[in-house]
């Protein structure tokens, strides 16, 4: 199939594109480079052996992509441009709506003048708030979201259930992603935070590293294992062969279909730090802190659906996840712009 990838010069967009090539498909990948920049697609070209089609473009543009759909017959677009910092959506409610609300609906109408009907969309776990199960099918209801951003990806869910059920030829896969860690095995792309990470995994990459002094362990009073919190961490690269998985559904035709991208396992921030040590021998220094607002102590998913309705299931382990990520971090201690 040929693919439109909004959103593909990102963490996740770069890691699916090498996926999406591997399974045979074709791409073009479409970015505005808000995050990201085109360098880890030059890297995606290294590692798949041939250039990567890239337009810069603003997904909010409703000419520019009015103009890709029509040149471009796609038969399926992946949607994962948007901004993602919780902390920042709340202190900047208005572009996160703006920018993650319109993306999604310029897209859906360039789609719709364009004769593609094929929409595979980034959702997210924060849909399901503080789970009233663990671990959690697609059936647990959505929960209360305290943050724009989360608001953003519950309101859209909404929006292409409404817009699926109206045109019942399109297929529509809402793909909630549970905690996205590591890097590709290569070290060559991975996850480039601006500024302080705000999640675990680059935070203590870059303690490692010696960018930060110590991680701060947020709250050991949660009602968990060890008091920390307890997430589904999944390797980027099974994360991204999930989206291929994803395309298998919508060969089939499956209409409107919704599945958790997790590995049914719950690790405490102190479980994946030990694991970190131990798999890379090396220290991360730490402490703990006072809870973050807005936490909640226990997330993790059964991803049976879709095993038995994809055959996906995640490959790698929390020590492939350590490793990748810490490869990564190691051979480009600066991310992508500065070496
Ligand atoms: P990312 O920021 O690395 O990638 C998103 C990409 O979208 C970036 O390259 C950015 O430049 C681009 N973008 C943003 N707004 C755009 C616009 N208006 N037009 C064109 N491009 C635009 O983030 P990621 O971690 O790769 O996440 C991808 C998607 O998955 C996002 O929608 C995110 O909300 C969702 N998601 C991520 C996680 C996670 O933990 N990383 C978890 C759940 C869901
Ligand atoms: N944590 C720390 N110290 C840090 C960062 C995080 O102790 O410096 C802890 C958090 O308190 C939490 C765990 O590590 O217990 C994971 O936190 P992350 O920020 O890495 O991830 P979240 O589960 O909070 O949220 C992430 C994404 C959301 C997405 C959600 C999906 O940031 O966008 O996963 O499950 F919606």
């Amino acid at each position: 199939m040929k693919i439109a990838v909004i959103g593909g010069a990102g963490y996740i967009g770069s890691h699916t594109i090498i996926e999406l090539y591997k399974a045979g498909h074709s791409v073009v990948a479409v970015d505005n480079l808000v995050n990201s920049c085109d360098e880890s697609l030059r890297r995606v070209a290294e590692i798949i052996g041939q250039p990567v089609p890239f337009i810069k473009a603003d997904a909010r543009d409703a000419a520019a992509m009015d103009k890709i759909f029509k040149e471009n017959h796609f038969d399926a677009c992946i949607h994962f441009a948007g901004l993602k910092a919780v902390g920042e959506s709340v202190a900047k409610p208005l572009e996160y709506y703006e920018n993650n609300m319109n993306a999604t609906f310029v897209l859906l109408n360039a789609m719709r003048n364009n004769g593609c009907k094929n929409f595979i969309f980034s959702s997210s776990a924060t849909v399901y708030g503080n789970p009233a199960e663990i671990p959690i099918t697609e059936k647990c209801p959505k929960g209360a979201i305290t943050n724009p951003y989360g608001q953003t990806k519950s309101m859209l869910e909404q929006v292409l259930i409404d817009v699926q059920k109206a045109a019942p030829e399109w297929n529509v896969v809402l793909l909630r992603y549970f905690n996205p860690i590591g890097a590709h095995p290569s070290g060559r792309i991975g996850e480039d935070p601006n500024g302080i990470p705000n999640n675990l995994m680059p935070y203590i990459t870059q303690t490692a590293v010696g960018i930060r002094k110590e991680l701060g362990v947020f709250g050991n009073d949660y009602d968990t294992p060890d008091g920390t919190g307890v997430r589904d961490y999944i390797h980027v690269c099974d994360l991204a062969s999930g989206h291929v998985s994803a395309l298998k559904a919508i060969e089939n035709k499956c209409g409107l279909a919704i599945y958790n991208l997790g590995t049914g396992h719950g690790y405490s921030v102190l479980d994946v730090v030990h694991a970190f040590e131990k798999v890379n021998g090396i220290k991360v220094p730490y402490s703990i802190k006072p809870r973050r607002a807005g936490d909640i102590a226990t997330c993790y998913c059964n991803p049976e659906k879709a095993y038995k309705e994809l055959g996906w299931k995640a490959q790698f382990g929390i020590e492939e996840m350590c490793r990748d990520a810490w490869n990564w971090q190691k051979n480009n201690p600066n991310g992508y712009r500065k070496g």
